[in-house]
């Protein structure tokens, strides 16, 4: 059968094309660094947020050698900790993020990095993060949550090393 050079160029450029796809959804889903978030963090009664071991006095804690935990609570509409006090991690150190919600779906995105979580109700989104350098990170709530959805933030410190007394 003879096909037609501009034919076969064709052909050629659609199975690369779809290659292409399959390779970008493959890098989306296992990639390095990627990771999703999934139902790890387990669930909790958003009503008793507040009466939660775990929540009820959010912030970060040292749970081994450059490794901290940091349980905050997305609220309306502010982080806590987050938006009235940063929250403050070491450099070089291994965070494990839990966050949940008491009132309505929030987002949860550390601006810059592929942290990026929706908050909701009921579920404690988990997520593990590294932090190599001392710098400052934006949060940012792009989840629509209310009338004061747009000043919806937070800040993390990242501080050096030696300089770190405890988390916020
Ligand atoms: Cu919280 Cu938008």
């Amino acid at each position: 059968m003879e096909i037609h050079r501009f034919e076969k160029l064709w052909l050629a450029a659609g199975i690369l094309l779809i290659v292409g796809f399959i390779a970008t959804v493959t890098y989306g889903a296992v990639g390095e660094g990627v990771a999703m978030v999934n139902d790890d963090g387990g669930t909790i009664d958003p009503t008793k947020v507040s009466e939660d071991a775990n929540f009820s006095d959010p912030g970060v804690e040292q749970v081994g050698p450059h490794e901290y935990e940091a349980h905050i609570v997305a609220q309306q509409f502010l982080f806590k900790p987050g938006t009235s006090t940063p929250i403050r991690v070491p450099a070089n150190s291994t965070v494990t993020f839990y966050v949940t919600s008491s009132d309505v779906v929030h987002g949860f995105n550390i601006v810059g990095t592929n942290v990026n979580t929706m908050v909701i109700p009921g579920q404690v989104a988990k997520m593990k993060v590294r932090f190599e350098e001392p710098r400052e990170y934006g949060i940012v709530c792009n989840e629509y949550c209310g009338a004061g959805h747009h000043t919806m933030a937070g800040t993390i410190e990242v501080v050096p090393e030696d300089d770190y007394e405890g988390g916020a």
